[in-house]
């Protein structure tokens, strides 16, 4: 396991294995993709878009949508084109997990039901031709969106295809998504995939890469989410990348969401330039909440209004949006549509405002910073220097610790929970290295929440901030009249 640049031949020579996967692999040939490619039109360029909204501070909209058939996901796509920015495609369970024969199945009861009997689109299963013809009938870039721990196929196929832009990465898209995968294992893979985008990127085609930032969307604090956004960020420049976004999922007080923003990028400038990297681009993904939603339509706009309101004041380049279908599964493209309006129109009122900065959001900021820097340069040092090497150790010892993953690669010791403004903060430190006056700044500000409450610290708490938004509000209030009467 080391963070280098992979050698093309053995690249070349596994590629023909992977290729051999599924039937449809066949079609893919990479010189030809990289001309097809080099055609696509700057307007539906993933990288130029990205560029732009940079240059112009401006927000971009993005949807999550992803159906079983070809001919379903373009009525979809061309149904939510003219409401955003940039167009996904959300890929089924059964090609995320590497069962293409399983997805088939999907396939051909979804076309005897005449609707679609799968989460997602099987890009897989439906080979480059069928991609293209998708990417073909849609007037945005297009992302290929997923939860892929082993992505090698996908990327090869969907890369060919004209997608001009790849979410994922060997940790965001193991540890919140699988059980037993070994870490080095999708690090190893999504090296691959990142260097068939740097091979694209040699010959002057730039695809975006994305590594997922929420993880498992539940209590992330920033500081968590960040070093493994840097991580992925630092892996896939190694590989050739050159076009990078990071994310972060809102947590849902505004302070610290527009925080988390802000430091991710100035955080990113430094790692990666420390690095050594000077020629990529950077741009940033702010997702709106990514934890349980209230069933009621009415309180699900709400959600997602914050979330447009986080996400445009804190000047990100992009919004992944919900939609008011969300407590309930995938969303029908009137939903998905609406999810968009009501953003927009958000995005739109608050970019012709600014937030000053404050003493609260600087220190905020620095918070951050400070926690990503006690956490990376231990992660540096597990490894030698070499930051997939640390990364491994780090996740093995509970340096890097995300809350609530499946992975067994993770130890989940570390516990989150709200402050009195809402706030996440660390409830158990577990065996992450974070600087003792942060830790007592923490203990101090939930045991502040816990007088107010009226109650002991504990992992009550914790159950109460996980159920809150769903039911209503942002801290997990005990459920005293006198306190619900605040
Ligand atoms: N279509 C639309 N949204 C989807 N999501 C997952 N699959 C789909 C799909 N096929 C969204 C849901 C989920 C988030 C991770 O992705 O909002 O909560």
């Amino acid at each position: 396991m080391k963070n280098k640049k992979l050698n093309k031949k053995i690249v070349m020579n596994e590629r023909e294995s992977v290729l051999k996967e599924w039937p449809t692999g066949d079609a893919v040939d990479l010189g030809e993709a990289m001309r097809y490619q080099r055609n696509i039109p700057e307007s539906k360029r993933f990288s130029s878009a990205l560029s732009r909204a940079e240059a112009d501070n401006k927000t971009l909209l993005q949807p999550r949508a992803g159906v079983a058939l070809l001919d379903e996901q373009i009525t979809l796509l061309q149904h939510l084109q003219n409401s955003c920015d940039l167009l996904p495609t959300t890929i089924d369970a059964y090609t995320r997990l590497n069962r293409y024969d399983e997805a088939q199945v999907g396939i051909d009861r979804s076309i005897e039901a005449g609707t679609s009997l799968l989460n997602g689109f099987p890009a897989v299963n439906h080979g480059v031709l069928a991609c293209r013809e998708l990417v073909e009938s849609v007037n945005k870039p297009i992302e290929v969106r997923h939860g892929t721990p082993d992505a090698r196929l996908l990327t090869e196929i969907t890369m060919a295809a004209g997608f001009t832009s790849n979410e994922g990465g060997g940790i965001s898209y193991n540890i919140p998504y699988s059980k037993r995968v070994p870490l080095e294992k999708s690090i190893r893979d999504w090296q691959y995939c990142d260097r068939i985008v740097g091979l694209y990127a040699e010959e002057g085609i730039i695809i975006n890469r994305e590594p997922f930032g929420p993880l498992t969307g539940t209590l992330v604090p920033p500081f968590v989410s960040h070093c493994v956004a840097l991580v992925e960020g630092l892996l896939a420049l190694e590989q050739g990348v050159k076009c990078v976004t990071l994310g972060y999922g809102q947590a849902g007080n505004l302070i610290q969401d527009v925080a988390a923003i802000h430091s991710l990028r100035d955080l990113a400038n430094e790692y990666f330039q420390a690095a050594g990297f000077d020629d990529y681009k950077l741009s940033t993904v702010f997702h709106q909440w990514m934890g349980g939603f209230p069933e009621n339509e009415a309180q699900a706009y709400s959600v997602i209004s914050l979330g447009a309101t986080a996400a445009a004041l804190s000047g990100a380049t992009k919004v992944i949006v919900k939609t008011p279908h969300e407590a309930a599964g995938v969303p029908t493209k009137e939903a998905n549509k609406q999810g968009l309006e009501a953003t927009g129109q958000i995005i739109n009122m608050v970019s012709d405002q600014r937030m000053t900065t404050s003493p609260a959001l600087e220190q905020e900021i620095e918070l951050i910073k400070r926690e990503v820097r006690a956490i990376m340069s231990k992660v540096f040092a597990l490894g030698d220097g070499d930051i997939a090497r640390g990364v491994v150790e780090a996740f093995k010892t509970g340096v890097m610790d995300i809350p609530f993953a499946p992975a067994d690669c993770n130890s989940g010791i570390l516990m989150p929970v709200r402050d009195n403004n809402g706030a996440v903060r660390v409830l158990d430190r577990g065996a992450t290295p974070l600087p003792e006056d942060v830790v007592s700044f923490h203990n101090d500000l939930i045991k502040e929440r816990a007088k107010v409450e009226g109650r002991e610290v504990s992992f009550q708490m914790v159950i109460d901030d996980v159920n809150a938004i769903s039911q209503g509000r942002l801290v997990g209030r005990p459920k005293d009249p006198i306190l619900r009467a605040l």
